[in-house]
């Protein structure tokens, strides 16, 4: 074979591996929140939205329409197969993602993890609220409420998210040393609003002096608020929940609600794709968690603390 034959031969073989394998990197990074059903996630969107301008890069908000969690592979691979610059996941449940994680990282595509952790996965790093402490806050926050003496039924968004189940344990831990308090209820509503509705209000009509709620999920207070209007008792039962909105501020300022519980949701949102830029340069964080704490929203704060709502 006489040399520019074999530089042919060579330069095709170049090409057909090139088609085969890995496709161009894309130069885009990724955040894959559990769903994108409730309006939490838009906070969530708009933080990542504001950095990726200021960094002057191109970030996407993608995920299942319901907390879905083979809907939510399905879209991770998508973006694995794209060869994406990094990719942020809220998993639905820690241990399902665990693989695709596995495979993202091994082809070069960093990730991380916001709002719902999955520790034991190879994700560089999660940012978000820390849980379990956020449920105990809640926990301590309902003792005090009900002075040791009650009963709770729990909205609960998801039996399989972390930080939902951590949500729950935190209170537990807390309520369960009040030997006057018993939990009586605990549904699960997939993070659906209509469904935790129409929860609570069966809830109610099964125990017609209930003296709580506890929402562990954006969806659980408003649910538990719309509830107790159809049954005429606003502000006779407590109601302790997360994440601040302009409904859930003025169901405070009501007395509708009791206490929220606000998480950073923009700032998560900031922090995930400037940590992705971080990584996909070859910058790795020295501390696997990255806090962005809580606030305990009642009627004293809530007027200063839903001023600047992000
Ligand atoms: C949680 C999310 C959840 C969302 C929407 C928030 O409190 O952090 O994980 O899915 O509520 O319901």
């Amino acid at each position: 074979m006489g040399r520019p034959v074999a530089l042919v031969v060579l330069l095709g073989l170049l090409v057909a591996a090139g088609a085969g394998g890995a496709a161009p990197r894309e130069a885009v990074f990724v955040l894959v929140p559990k769903s994108v059903i409730h309006p939490y996630w838009a906070r969530v969107k708009k933080g990542m939205e504001a950095e990726a301008k200021r960094l002057g890069v191109k970030a996407v908000f993608d995920g299942p329409t319901t907390n879905d969690l083979t809907k939510q592979i399905e879209i991770i691979e998508g973006y694995i197969t794209k060869r994406a610059a990094g990719i942020a996941i809220s998993p639905n449940d820690p241990r399902g993602v665990e693989e695709v994680i596995r495979k993202a990282v091994r082809r070069d595509v960093p990730v991380i993890t916001f709002d719902s952790d999955a520790p034991a996965s190879e994700r560089y790093l999660y940012i978000g609220t820390v849980n379990r402490d956020a449920g105990r806050v809640a926990g301590r926050e309902m003792v005090r409420v009900l002075a040791g003496k009650g009963t709770v039924a729990i909205l609960h968004g998801s039996l399989t998210a972390l930080n939902l189940r951590e949500r729950l344990d935190g209170f537990r831990e807390e309520v369960d040393q009040a030997p006057g308090i018993t939990v009586v209820a605990l549904e699960e509503n997939r993070d659906d609003a209509a469904l935790a509705t129409s929860q609570a209000e069966s809830i109610l009509t099964k125990y017609p002096k209930l003296d709580a709620f506890y929402g562990t999920s954006a969806p659980g207070a408003p649910a538990a608020v719309t509830a107790l209007k159809s049954k005429r008792r606003l502000g006779r039962v407590k109601v302790i929940g997360f994440d601040l909105s302009p409904e859930n501020a003025k169901a405070i300022q009501k007395g509708w609600i009791t206490a929220i519980i606000e998480q950073r949701p923009y700032r998560m949102g900031e922090l995930a794709v400037q940590w992705l830029v971080r990584l996909s340069k070859g910058e790795r964080p020295k501390k696997p968690v990255l806090d962005t704490g809580v606030e305990v929203v009642t009627k004293e704060n809530v007027a200063a603390l839903s001023a600047g709502l992000k």
